[in-house]
């Protein structure tokens, strides 16, 4: 797996590489993950015979972009264009999750002509209820007193299917490692930038790009319901329910999400 680095916007962002193709496809991590999380699509993707080139991101302060900054998803959306930009990867689809989902639906507003395709995986487009900022700022007092470790405890429950950790304790494992080794600081900006990102429900209908939303079928934080009704917003929108997963579907059920990936890759051709 090859990990590069490059310069952009005041940052060295770093990003994960993998296949030749000369179709460009980005992935976009959640919160509070790196492109770790990614790996299986990495892998699947880069080594497709379709011939894909696979970046997957680690956005600024997560992973290896080390970075004290405070962000808004769509200044994570410029950071995004600016990479891709500078490493020659545009135009991409785009596939984010959760997040990823975020900043990909504010590329789609602003990079439009830079956009092949959107998979919008266990995300939404409504922005953060009166209730939902709320929690935001007890998380944010919860990180700056007690750390990371205690974000990821609070979130690992809603993250998988139910009986994952004990039919599956790899990967909530894996989990547990990402979410806990990703700095406080940024955990703060993150859900800083997440509760104030704007409402993007009634830029749905202005998406023009072949659009799949994937959910799985038990996810806690955006469930098939939401998905369902983002999917009917948005003009000729594929949906695919995942069995078997929560909300970190493309980690908890790799096979079915790669299938549903490499299908949309190859209708849109
Ligand atoms: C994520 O998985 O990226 C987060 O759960 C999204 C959120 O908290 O809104």
């Amino acid at each position: 797996m090859a990990i590069k680095t490059q310069s952009v916007n005041g940052i060295t962002l770093s990003y994960q590489e993998r296949g030749r193709g000369a179709r460009n496809v980005a992935l976009l991590h959640g919160f509070p993950l790196d492109s770790r999380m990614w790996e299986q699509q990495l892998a699947a993707l880069g080594d497709a015979p379709g011939g894909y080139r696979v970046v997957a991101p680690d956005l600024r302060g997560f992973g290896q972009s080390r970075s004290e900054t405070p962000f808004t998803i769509e200044s994570l959306a410029d950071d995004v264009h600016a990479l891709l930009s500078a490493v020659g990867a545009l135009p991409t689809v785009l596939v984010g999750l959760s997040m990823g989902g975020y900043v990909a639906l504010a590329y789609a507003k602003k990079y439009s002509a830079d956009l092949r395709g959107l998979v919008l995986v266990d995300t939404k487009a409504e922005g953060d209820t009166t209730e939902g900022k709320t929690g935001r700022q007890k998380m944010i007092d919860l990180v700056r007193k007690e750390g990371s470790k205690a974000v990821a405890d609070q979130m690992r429950p809603k993250m998988l299917a139910k009986d994952a950790a004990e039919q599956r304790p790899q990967q909530a494992q894996a989990l547990r490692r990402n979410m806990e080794s990703c700095p406080p600081k940024t955990i703060e900006h993150a859900l800083a930038a997440m509760r104030d990102r704007p409402d993007r429900s009634s830029e749905l209908s202005s998406i023009k790009v072949p659009t799949l939303v994937v959910v799985g079928e038990s996810d806690a934080i955006t469930p098939p319901d939401v998905a369902q009704a983002m999917s009917k917003k948005i003009a000729g929108a594929e949906l695919v329910t995942i069995r078997g997963a929560g909300h970190m579907s493309p980690m908890e059920q790799p096979e079915q999400v790669n299938r549903a990936l490499r299908a949309f890759l190859e209708r849109i051709r």
